[in-house]
C-alpha cells in the first residue's frame, strides 16, 4: 500500500526544497568558473555514460558542482562526509534534479550516515569524489566486486589524500585518484582563506562572542592554520601557535605569532581552533588548565582533534547555553564550551555555511577539470598531482571572470627561463 504524505508535511517537503534551490541559485550566481565550465560540459557531454559516486558536504556550492557534473553528462549519487553539514533543504532540492540522487540528510546515526554510502554504491559509480576517502575505502574494503568497473576518483581534503598516499603505499589502492586538494588553484585557497574565514565566522556567529582583545591558540600552522591565525589575528585577537613541525612553527614566530606547547597555551587560550587533521591535540591535562568560559573548536576533517572523552569524564554536567554549544561543567566550577560536538566546526555548527562561495567556485572548478580528464583514461591505479595546465585552465577562467588581465611571458624570457647557460 502506497503511504500517503499528509499534505502539510508535504507542503514542508516542497518549501523545503524551493529554500534548498534558492540556495543553490545564489551559490551558482556567484561560481563564475563552475558556471563557464557547466556551459562547456553542457555543449561537449565529456561525462556522457558515467556514473559518479559522491560523498561530500552536502551543501548549496557542492550543489553546483553536482549541476554541472550532471550537465556534462553524468548520472550523479551523492551523500554526506559528515553527519552534521548536510543542508536538509539543499538535499532535497539535489534530489528533484534530473540524473541526480541524493541520500544526504542531517543528524543521522551512523548507521543511516553508512547505509546512505551504501545507497550510493548501489549506482555502481565509475567515478568516485571523495572528501575524507570514504567511498574510496568502502569500496577497497567492502565492494571489492565494484573495483571492475571503477574508472578513478577525486580527493578533496588533506586528510583523505594522506590515508590515500598512505594505502597506494601499501599498494592497496587499486584505481587512480587525483589529489585535488593539493593543488595551487584549491590548497593556497580553501584551506588558507576558506577555512581562516568560515571557522572564524561560525564561531562568532554560534557565540555571538568579540575576537577582539582575546587570546586565540591555533593547533597546526598547516595550510588550514595558517588561515585561521590570519583572520584571528585580522580581526584583533592575540595569536598562539601550538606546532610539531618545527620548520612550520618558526615560520609562526616569523608571521609575528606566539609560539607554545599546548601544555602552556591551554592555560592562556581564550578560544582553542585545532587544525591540525591530527589526533588527542587537546586532552586531558590541557583541559586542568583552562579558564572558565574556554571555547574549544575543531576545523579538522574529523572529531579527533578534542579529546570529549576525557572532557566529558572530568565533566559533572553538560548544558547547551546556545544552539551548537556544549558547556562541559567542571568539578570545580569551570564550564568549558566545545563547538559542533567537535566536529569542524566550519560546516557542522548549525549557524556554519561551509567556505565562501567565491573559494568553493575554485575548488569544484579543479573537481571538475580533473573528473574530465580521468575519465578520458591514461592514469595508472595510485595518487596522481593535479595536472599543471588543469590548475592553470581554472585560474584563467576565473582571472577572465574577475576582469582581471596579467602580463605573458615574452619569447625571450621563456627561453631565458628555461635555459641553463645563461649566467652573470
Ligand atoms: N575545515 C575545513 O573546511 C577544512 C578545509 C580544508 C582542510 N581541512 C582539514 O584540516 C586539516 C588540516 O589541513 P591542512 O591542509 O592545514 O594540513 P597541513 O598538513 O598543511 O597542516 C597540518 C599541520 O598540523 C601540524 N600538526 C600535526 N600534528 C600536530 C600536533 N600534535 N600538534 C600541533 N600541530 C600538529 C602539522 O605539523 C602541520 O603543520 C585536515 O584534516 C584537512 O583535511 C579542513
Amino acid at each position: 500500500m502506497a503511504t500517503t504524505i499528509p499534505p502539510s508535511v508535504g507542503q514542508r517537503l516542497d518549501a523545503d526544497r524551493e529554500e534548498g534551490r534558492r540556495k543553490i541559485d545564489w551559490a551558482r550566481q556567484h561560481m563564475p568558473i563552475v558556471e563557464a565550465l557547466r556551459e562547456r560540459f553542457e555543449t561537449d557531454q565529456p561525462l556522457a555514460g558515467e556514473r559518479i559516486g559522491m560523498a561530500m558536504h552536502v551543501e548549496a556550492k557542492t550543489a553546483a558542482l553536482v549541476e554541472l557534473l550532471a550537465a556534462g553528462g553524468a548520472e550523479v549519487a551523492i551523500t554526506g562526509c559528515n553527519p552534521l553539514s548536510t543542508h536538509n533543504d539543499v538535499s532535497l532540492a539535489l534530489d528533484a534534479v534530473d540524473d541526480v540522487t541524493s541520500y544526504a540528510a542531517h543528524g543521522v546515526d551512523e548507521e543511516r550516515y553508512y547505509g546512505a554510502m551504501e545507497a550510493v554504491l548501489d549506482h555502481g559509480p565509475t567515478v568516485t569524489v571523495d572528501d575524507g576517502g570514504d567511498l574510496v575505502f568502502t569500496i577497497h574494503e567492502d565492494h571489492p566486486e565494484l573495483l571492475d568497473s571503477v574508472v578513478a576518483g577525486t580527493e578533496e581534503t588533506t586528510t583523505g589524500v594522506h590515508r590515500l598516499r598512505a594505502m597506494a603505499e601499501d599498494n592497496a589502492l587499486e584505481y587512480p585518484v587525483i589529489a585535488v586538494n593539493d593543488t595551487p588553484m584549491k590548497r593556497l585557497f580553501d584551506n588558507v582563506h576558506g577555512t581562516g574565514e568560515s571557522a572564524l565566522s561560525s564561531i562568532a556567529m554560534t557565540t555571538n562572542l568579540s575576537w577582539a582583545g582575546k587570546t586565540v591558540v591555533v593547533a597546526g600552522f598547516g595550510y588550514c592554520g595558517k588561515g585561521v591565525a590570519r583572520k584571528a589575528s585580522g580581526q584583533n585577537a592575540h595569536v598562539v601557535v601550538a606546532e610539531v613541525d618545527p620548520r612550520r612553527a618558526l615560520e609562526a614566530h616569523m608571521e609575528g605569532y606566539e609560539v607554545l606547547p599546548m601544555a602552556e597555551a591551554a592555560g592562556q587560550g581564550d578560544v582553542f581552533i585545532t587544525t591540525t587533521g591530527n589526533r588527542d591535540i587537546i586532552v586531558g591535562e590541557h583541559f586542568e588548565e583552562m579558564a572558565d568560559g574556554t571555547i574549544l573548536a575543531n576545523a579538522g576533517h574529523f572529531n579527533v582533534e578534542i579529546d570529549l572523552d576525557a572532557l566529558g569524564d572530568r565533566a559533572v554536567g553538560t548544558d547547551q547555553p546556545r544552539e551548537g554549544i556544549e558547556a562541559y561543567e567542571m568539578p570545580d566550577g569551570r564550564q568549558l564550551n566545545v563547538l559542533a560536538e567537535g566536529r569542524l566546526v566550519n560546516l557542522a555548527s548549525p549557524v556554519s555555511m561551509g567556505h565562501p562561495v567565491e573559494v568553493m567556485d575554485q575548488s569544484f572548478g579543479i573537481q571538475a577539470v580533473c573528473i574530465r580528464e580521468l575519465v578520458d583514461g591514461g592514469y595508472d591505479p595510485g595518487v596522481h598531482d593535479v595536472p599543471d595546465h588543469l590548475d592553470r585552465e581554472v585560474a584563467e577562467v576565473k582571472l577572465d571572470a574577475e576582469g582581471i588581465a596579467i602580463d605573458d611571458l615574452t619569447d625571450e624570457q621563456q627561453e631565458y627561463l628555461d635555459s641553463w647557460q645563461h649566467g652573470t
